[in-house]
Formats: C-alpha cells, structure tokens, sequence
C-alpha cells in the first residue's frame, strides 16, 4: 500500500508543478480537484456547471459539492496506488472527511509538504500562467515556456489561460485561500504531518527541497 501525501500551498504557489515531479518521484497517483472540476466543466455535466460560478468568482466550491466528487474519484482509484492530493482538502471539513474516508480503507494522510509563497510573488506567477487543456500541462511565459510560443511541448495542443487567472479573481483566490485554507496548516501541524518548504525559489531548487523534507518526514533518510 501506497502513502498519501497533500500538498497545501496558496494559489499559484506551484503545487500542481510541484505534485508532477513528486507524484513521478515517489511513484503516487495525482489528484487535481481544480483538474477534475475542469474536466467536468469541459464536458458540460451538472457537476461542472455548478461549479463553474463559483471557481469564475475565485470562491470555494461547496463542500457538499466537492467532498462527494473527490472521494468518488479517490475510491475508483483502488487500494494499491498510493496518493498525492493537490488542491484538496481546501477547508477543515474536506480534511475530516479525507481522514474519515481513509481510516476506513485502512489508510492514513502520511505527510503533508506545505509550499509558502509570498502574496507579491502569486500574481505574477499566475497572470503568466499557460496550460494546455488536453494534458493540464502547466507552462509560464517567463519561467517555464513551452520551446514554440502557445504550443504544448507534449502534445502540440494550443495553451489557454484559465479564466480565473485575472488580476480581480486572483484576488478572491487569495482571499478564499487566507480564510477558509490557511487553517488546515495548524490542523495538520497538530497531527504532526506539516512539512513547511520556501515555494519562493526557482522551480528546481523547491523541489529538491520537497523531496528531502517528504523523505525525512517519512523516515526514508
Ligand atoms: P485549483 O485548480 O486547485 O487552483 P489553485 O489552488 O488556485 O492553484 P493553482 O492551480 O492556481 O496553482 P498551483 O499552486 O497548482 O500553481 P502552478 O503549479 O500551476 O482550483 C481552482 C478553483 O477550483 C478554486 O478557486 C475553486 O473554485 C475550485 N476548487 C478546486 N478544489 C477545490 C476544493 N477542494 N474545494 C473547493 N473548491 C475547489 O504554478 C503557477 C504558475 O507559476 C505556473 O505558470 C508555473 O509554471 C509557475 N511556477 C510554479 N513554480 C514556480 C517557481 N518555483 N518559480 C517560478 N515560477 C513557478
């Protein structure tokens, strides 16, 4: 059996970068609330569309709505692969009910790396954020960009910019993350699984810093 780890982090703070290489380095499966509520949304279900109003407005989407999405999605999974959650659990609650949900699997949350990123730092790197809406591959203008200019390097999709990823909805993004978010830190910290990593640094630099801090935290070094 697999561990599971969350990483936490404010938007933008490079956790679905991060989740990809730790996810390959650690042999987990990736899980991406806000890459499932596109998927839904790009497919027009219900789910989807109500969620849409809320992820446009830079809110949360309601607990009774997304708690029932993911752990769906995390129980087709099955029981061998273990999990790196990205973008969930958002709020206390989500975190009880992943714990519930687990337990009763036999299954814990093992660590939880938690990336700080300065607010200064976020609007920047998400205004300059590309993505290619086949792959979710995630690109920058001046970070990280893709070898031709709007191309996904993978598979020669044209990248978008999320419609969330103005300067007014980033934001209420902030906001949101600051009031319903930020508290899973000392929830999980109490648990002693917080796993605090500078997301300041360039991209190469936060993730040897993750995979040293994971690995210790689970006793691999
Ligand atoms: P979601 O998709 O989860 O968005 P988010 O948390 O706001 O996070 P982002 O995807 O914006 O950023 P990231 O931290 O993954 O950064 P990235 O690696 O892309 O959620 C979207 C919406 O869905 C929410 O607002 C909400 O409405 C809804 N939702 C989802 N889950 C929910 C839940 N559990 N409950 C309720 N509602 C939910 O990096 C950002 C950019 O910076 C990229 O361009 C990247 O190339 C660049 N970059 C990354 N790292 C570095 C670095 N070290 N140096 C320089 N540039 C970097």
């Amino acid at each position: 059996m697999g561990m599971n780890l969350v990483i936490l982090g404010p938007p933008g703070a490079g956790k679905g970068t991060q989740a990809v290489r730790l996810a390959q380095a650690f042999s987990l499966r990736h899980l991406s609330s806000g890459d499932l509520l596109r998927a839904e949304r790009a497919r027009g279900s219900e789910l989807g569309k109500k969620a849409a109003e809320y992820m446009d407005a830079g809110k949360l989407v309601p607990d009774e709505i997304i708690i029932g999405a993911v752990l769906a999605q995390l129980s087709s999974l099955g029981d061998k692969a273990g999990l790196l959650l990205d973008g969930f659990p958002r709020t206390v609650a989500q975190a009880e009910s992943l714990d519930k949900a687990l337990a009763e699997a036999g299954k814990r949350v093992d660590a939880v790396p938690a990336l700080a990123v300065p607010d200064e730092m976020i609007l920047d790197r998400i205004t300059g954020r590309r993505t290619c809406p086949r792959c979710n591959a995630v690109y920058h203008v001046k970070t990280l960009p893709p070898a031709q200019e709007g191309i996904c390097d993978a598979d020669g999709t044209a990248l978008v910019q999320r419609p969330d990823d103005t300067a007014e909805v980033v934001k209420q993004r902030l906001d949101a993350y600051h009031r319903q978010t930020a508290p899973l830190e000392a929830y999980y910290r109490k648990k002693g699984l917080l796993v605090e990593v500078d997301g300041s640094l360039e991209m190469d630099a936060v993730f040897r810093a993750l995979s040293k801090a994971v690995r210790r935290r689970l006793g691999m070094e």
